[in-house]
């Protein structure tokens, strides 16, 4: 029987349990991005606390990209001191970290009447009201060529790995997404094309820091909504990944499109199961598919609900995010009590950040 403190590894890392804090942006970098006090704070409280791996909030990987203020950047080798010591802080306490990419396009909340905002086609975003400008083949070329780079800094930076963020919708998620993509070249129509712009990252990821250096990915299994990823094409491009070598596959989904199916942040799951671990069916159909492992993220609460799912399924990692803001320590207090019943209600009140990093909990 499999068990949420098994040791694992992947692709030569070492995991001490299946418990991973989900990315989560804290809204606390300084205002270049870069690491600073409050940031290394956060993420000793979480290492302290138990998880065996971190992926950071999104960071961007061009200059002046950025969809949300105070992310972390990764555009330059000049933040690679910063997080150097970030790694350092997280592995003292025998955490991993791994650095989480991302392209914000139109999904913007950030400076984007003062600058320019590409997508894959010129189609306003359906919350965010902004039509970006349709991104060229050399643009496309220019993003493969930074989140490429990127990696080479993570590696420089001793992250135990780097994961494309592929998922809600924002700028690589929108290729994915027939809605938002309507290109007649080789980036759209089918999925082999609109997931290209994915595949050409990863494998200049690899180039640039090399095959032993780990690529994840996190992914919708579904947009839940019309003209959106369907969950046989979010399938079809982890098989394809899992064939070029992806150290770890990540599933979530929805952005909000649709209120009566699971989405990102669920609300007010904790006292009925039944929406809990809400994509996990979906999840389950990938780990079938692939050798890889796969994690399932969105509504993890119930310990006993992860372990039956650990062992009915090949599912093999639990990402956990709301919880893990409201209790640093929860994997140590499950390591205490299994029956322990995490503190987060799903208000979702920390994902307005209007205050980094804040949990109607904790807050001072
Ligand atoms: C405050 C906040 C910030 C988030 N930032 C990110 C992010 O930077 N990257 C990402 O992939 N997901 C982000 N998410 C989504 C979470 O990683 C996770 O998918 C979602 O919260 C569902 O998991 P949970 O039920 O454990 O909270 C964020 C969520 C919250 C609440």
């Amino acid at each position: 029987m499999k068990n949420l403190f098994d040791k694992t590894k992947i692709k030569g890392m070492e995991l001490k349990n299946r418990f991973i804090r989900s990315a989560m942006h804290e809204g606390l970098a300084g205002n270049d991005g870069e690491v600073n006090r409050e940031i290394l704070d956060v993420y000793e409280a979480v290492a302290k606390g138990g998880v065996s791996t971190i992926m950071t909030g999104f960071a961007f990987t061009m200059e002046g990209e950025n969809p949300t203020h105070k992310m972390l950047a990764a555009y330059d080798d000049k933040f690679i001191e910063g997080f150097k010591t970030l790694t350092d802080t997280v592995r003292k306490h025998g955490a991993n970290i791994v650095l989480q990419v991302a392209s914000g396009g139109s999904q913007a909340k950030f400076n984007y009447r003062k600058r320019k905002i590409y997508g894959p086609s010129a189609v306003e975003h359906k919350f965010t009201r902004i039509t970006p400008i349709e991104m060229t083949q050399e643009d496309i070329k220019h993003l493969v060529r930074a989140f490429g780079d990127a990696a080479l800094r993570a590696k420089k930076a001793g992250f135990n790995g780097i994961q494309i963020h592929a998922a809600h919708g924002y700028l690589l998620s929108q290729y994915l997404t027939p809605y938002y993509n309507r290109r007649n070249d080789n980036y759209g129509g089918s999925i082999e094309n609109r997931a290209r712009i994915i595949f050409e990252v990863f494998e200049n990821m690899k180039e640039k820091a090399g095959d032993d250096f780990p690529v994840l990915i996190k992914i919708n299994c579904t947009d839940f909504m019309e003209e959106g990823l369907t969950a046989e094409d979010s399938r079809f491009i982890c098989r394809k990944l899992d064939e070029m070598g992806v150290g770890l596959i990540e599933i979530s989904g929805n952005v909000g499109f649709n209120e009566n199916e699971p989405r990102l942040i669920r609300p007010g799951i904790n006292k009925d199961k039944t929406r809990q671990c809400y994509f996990s069916q979906y999840a389950k159909a990938v780990a079938e598919e692939v050798k890889a492992p796969v994690s399932v993220v969105g509504g993890n609460r119930d310990f006993s609900m992860m372990t039956e799912i650990l062992n009915d399924s090949k599912i093999e990692y639990f990402s956990l995010a709301r919880t893990i803001l409201c209790e640093a320590n929860l994997a140590n207090k499950w390591g205490q009590s299994q029956a322990y019943e995490p503190k987060c209600i799903s208000c979702n009140q920390c994902f307005s950040l209007k205050q980094g990093n804040v949990c109607i909990f904790n807050r001072n």
